[in-house]
């Protein structure tokens, strides 16, 4: 079953895109739910009120459409899915990716996603024999394209060969082992992730500027390869991912209750970003103003360090334990440091001073620290931080 997962799928200009119009039945009968994108040369062959109303959703068709900008930019379109699949893969659309062009909407959403992309080619014979097509396919298989067909029989060109798509049946197939077999298949993986708000009063609380995007985007990527994740988080702005179980909490108390009662886990990633302290004592009515001119004094007192605290139990321990550490100067001394003391196996070290502009940003500009020592990432976003972070786990966890 496919039941939440959400299907990306570029219909290319080929005779084959009247069988994407079936796909999109046998996907959503299975539970997914299918964006469609047409290419111009696709609309020749099919109608975008026939793919909408299989779909029932709009359909997305041309880069400089403004209500579609408006709506939905084309960055967001391409994150916005658990895979995107392009079928027809047309010879066309094949070299646009294979040479990273970005001239159309579909084009430009298979460059800016940071999700698998499934491919499923249909041309003829000789098209698909083509050299220029045959180093293509190596070059998409090379930067992790998975390919469906195509298929050898009758083609519509009166020509016999490898060159017809795959049965809708067979790319149905291919979306659900890409999805369901991923590598982190039947793994459970535990992240926090956001802020949290630690209460003053009833009406006041003490809170920090963490969005909850790098957390959000590591539980996605994570389950887009296949894990079950379990995503305890503060109030964050952005929206937790589709297809995850979701466990809301305020304070970092109710955090390593929720983490407590959610282990064991074969992976546990810290991304909240836990207020270290809360108020000493609990206040059960609103402090008022007594008039005297005089401020009240508010008494902390620490929090526990949920991250320490999983990381050092001795009676199911997951087997991998990431942390993060935001810091501002000697970032890798600093991690380190915080990597023993934490006694977590990796710590994802960032530089957040103000110029680094990573705070509240989109990009991310990364150090992973592990028992072999330190790997210095190029910055890259925060959602293809998420990606590769997510490969790394499934490569350890697999081991
Ligand atoms: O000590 P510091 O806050 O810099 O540590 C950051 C790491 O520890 C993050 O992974 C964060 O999620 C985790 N942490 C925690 N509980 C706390 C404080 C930090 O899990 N109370």
């Amino acid at each position: 079953m496919l039941a939440g997962k959400r299907i990306l799928l570029i219909i290319g200009g080929g005779i084959a895109a009247f069988k994407s119009l079936d796909l999109i039945r046998r996907l959503r009968e299975r539970g997914a739910s299918v964006v469609p994108v047409l290419t111009r040369a696709a609309e020749e062959f099919v109608t975008p009120l026939s793919v909408s109303a299989l779909a029932a959703e709009k359909v997305y068709r041309d880069l400089f459409d403004l209500t579609d900008e408006a709506e939905m930019g084309h960055i967001e379109l391409s994150r916005d899915a658990d895979l995107v699949v392009v079928a027809p893969a047309t010879a066309d659309l094949m070299a646009k990716m294979a040479g990273g062009h970005a001239n159309d909407l579909a084009s430009t959403v298979l460059m800016a996603t940071d999700k698998r992309v499934l491919i499923a080619p249909a041309m003829n014979v000789r098209m698909w024999e083509h050299p220029a097509t045959q180093r293509n396919l190596k070059t998409l298989e090379s930067d992790g394209a998975l390919v469906v067909g195509p298929n050898e029989g009758d083609m519509a060109c009166g020509e016999f060969g490898p060159g017809r798509m795959a049965e809708p049946l067979e790319i149905v197939a291919a979306v659900e082992a890409a999805l369901l077999n991923g590598p982190l298949h039947g793994k459970k993986i535990l992240v926090t992730s956001g802020p949290t708000h630690e209460p003053i009063d009833p009406v006041r609380y003490i809170a920090n500027r963490s969005s909850g995007a790098q957390g959000t985007a590591i539980a996605r990527a994570l389950s887009t390869l296949g894990a079950e994740v379990i995503f305890v988080t503060g109030p964050a702005s952005v929206t937790p991912p589709d297809g995850v179980a979701v466990i809301h909490v305020e304070t970092a108390q109710q955090m390593l209750g929720a983490v407590n009662a959610h282990l064991p886990a074969d992976a546990a990633i810290f991304a909240a970003a836990v207020a270290d302290w809360r108020m000493a004592e609990d206040a059960p009515e609103k402090i008022k103003k007594d008039g005297s001119g005089e401020a009240p004094i508010l008494k902390f007192t620490e929090n526990p360090d949920i991250l320490a605290h999983v990381a050092h139990l001795k009676k199911g321990r997951p087997n991998l334990v990431v942390g993060f550490a935001a810091e501002t100067e000697n970032v890798v001394d600093h991690a380190t440091t915080k990597r023993d003391r934490k006694g977590c196996d990796w710590i994802i070290a960032n530089d957040v001073s103000l110029e680094t502009g990573i705070m509240g940003g989109d990009e991310n500009d990364v150090v992973l620290i592990t028992g072999a020592g330190a790997e210095d990432w190029p910055r890259m976003s925060k959602d293809q931080v998420a990606v590769r972070l997510a490969g790394r786990i499934a490569e350890a966890l697999g081991k």
